[in-house]
């Protein structure tokens, strides 16, 4: 068993955890794909932060604007009031068309309001993460009510994640990989983290029973067929991140929810 240095005990976040809000069906990291999670029956998503240039964590994945947005250049490039004046909603249809970038504080409180379990990835620019980590456990702290578990807090950036195990030590902290390292144990104890968020392509059978034989939760991402879910959860892992809950429904049916 690896030792754990954060307090929390690991929540259950049920076998879906929905990945950017449900990214499939609404514009990722948006308002409004965390609604529809919410809607869909999911109690848990997951979401990416960074910093706009005058240093207020958003939800956003890329470094750049292009893909997601009608806006261009890096988002470390813009102020918040720049960012907030875009389209995230682009590539979707009515409604979802003029959707804005939400702020970390605003994703909160609509995430609170429902109710939902959160694991917020922390997406930092290289030269912000112990920013990035400290500015977003700030907002947590004013933001997130005691009653709702624990957030999940995990990225690939080990700074990142060290700085927001300091500032948050009762907050669950996940090592977040593309494959699990072979000295994943280490790398658990030197950041306080207590779990393991992997690429679901890159797991197999045995390093699945690895991790969770020590009783380490394993969580996969990004799970959207039913069939690799099925693999996955017959391995042992704890949950899956995915764009659309709907094709999994019945391979997680009779899973606790
Ligand atoms: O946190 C799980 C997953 O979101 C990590 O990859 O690139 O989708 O943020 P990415
Ligand atoms: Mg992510």
């Amino acid at each position: 068993m690896v030792s754990a240095q954060a307090t929390a005990a690991a929540p259950d976040t049920g076998p879906l955890i929905g990945h950017r809000g449900v990214a499939a069906l609404a514009p990722e990291n948006t308002l409004a794909s965390l609604a529809l999670a919410s809607a869909l029956g999911l109690g848990w998503v997951e979401f990416d932060v960074r910093l706009s240039r005058d240093g207020h964590p958003v939800l956003f994945h890329d470094d750049r604007l292009e893909r997601t947005t009608d806006g261009r250049g890096r988002v470390a490039e813009h102020d918040l009031a720049a960012l907030q004046r875009l389209d995230a909603g682009r590539r979707f249809p009515p409604p979802y068309r003029g959707e804005r970038i939400p702020t970390l504080a605003e994703a909160l409180q609509l995430l609170a309001e429902l109710g939902l379990g959160i694991n917020v990835e922390l997406k930092p620019d290289p030269a912000r993460e112990t920013e990035t980590a400290r500015t977003a456990m700030q907002t947590l702290a004013s933001c997130w009510p005691e009653s709702l578990p624990v957030p999940i807090v995990s990225s690939f950036r080990p700074r990142a994640l060290a700085v927001a195990q300091r500032a948050a030590p009762g907050y669950q902290h996940a090592l977040l990989v593309d494959g699990v390292p072979r000295d994943w144990r280490r790398r658990l104890e030197a950041l306080g983290a207590t779990a393991v968020h992997a690429n679901a392509r890159r797991l197999s059978s045995r390093l699945t029973a690895e991790v969770v034989g020590d009783g380490v939760p394993l969580r996969a991402y990004t799970v959207n067929a039913p069939g690799l879910a099925r693999r996955l959860f017959s391995w042992g892992v704890d949950a899956v991140f995915t764009d659309d809950p709907g094709p999994l429904a019945g391979v997680v049916a009779g899973r606790v929810a």
